[in-house]
């Protein structure tokens, strides 16, 4: 079983949401409900919450993750963050592109590969966000945006390096909005990544590549989604940020 081959990550990304208080009080709570899960556990924060976080995750299995990361090492860029000052606090993986940086904030394939270049240099594992909108999925052009955003983000990256990468499978549709992709729809566009995957780099590769699941991921559908072949956990906005919810998903996981 091919599954066998890749470890299912349940990434939260909490995206614009929590002060460090709050931060502090879920994690605490979180700690003991997932210490025991047999998948990656990661929660992607604000930068603001990046201290408070790696503080209190200290000795757990839970990893901490960025939302973003600038593609210079320095310079003139107000308000941006490097990859190389997440890395230096210990931050161990980054989102890059998720549709909301693309839509809001003119992130482009091009920008995101960029980003990813200076994720893995700085040594940071990029959690990589490909996906179509209503538009593209309604025009049956899924495959192809998915499949261009993939091999542009993957442009310069090594076989080696891609261990050290997640892909995340996020119709831009299904964020937020609490519709979800069905478990075929959403096994049918991992197992495409995988597919281009394979043909950029290798079968091998590609069985190794955690390919995620996104949008409107919850407590109650997550069994059915992580249970998919070619699906190895997800990414979860909303639901990251209740502790039972979280939970949850984790344990719906660790039986997918
Ligand atoms: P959602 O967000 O779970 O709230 O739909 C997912 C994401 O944006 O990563």
């Amino acid at each position: 079983m091919n599954k066998a081959l890749r470890q299912a990550v349940i990434a939260g990304n909490w995206k614009m949401n929590k002060t460090r208080p709050e931060a502090k009080a879920l994690i605490e709570e979180l700690k003991p409900m997932v210490a025991n899960a047999k998948v990656g556990v990661v929660i992607c924060v604000p930068f603001t919450n990046l201290e408070t976080a790696l503080e209190a995750t200290k000795g757990s299995n839970i990893k901490v993750g960025a939302e973003n990361c600038h593609w210079a090492k320095s310079g003139a860029f107000t308000g941006e963050i490097s990859a190389p000052m997440l890395a230096e606090m210990g931050v161990e993986y980054v989102v890059l592109g998720h549709s909301e940086r693309r839509q809001y904030f003119g992130e482009t394939d091009v920008t995101v590969n960029r980003r990813v270049r200076a994720a893995l240099d700085a040594g940071l594992k990029p959690i990589i966000c490909v996906g179509e909108t209503l538009e593209h999925r309604e025009a049956n052009i899924t495959e192809m945006v998915v499949g261009v955003q993939t091999k542009a983000a993957l442009e310069g990256v090594t076989a080696e390096e891609l261990k050290n990468i997640i892909i995340a499978y996020e119709p831009v549709w299904a964020i937020g909005t609490g519709k979800t992709a069905t478990a075929e729809q959403a096994n049918e566009v991992c197992k495409y990544v995988r597919d281009v995957v394979a043909k950029l780099y290798s079968k091998e590769a590609a069985d190794g590549l955690t390919i995620q699941y996104g949008g409107s991921m919850n407590a109650k559908n997550a069994a059915e989604l992580v249970a998919q072949p070619d699906v190895d956990g997800g990414l979860i906005g909303g639901a990251s940020l209740k502790a039972p919810d979280f939970t949850e998903i984790v344990r719906a996981a660790c039986q997918g």
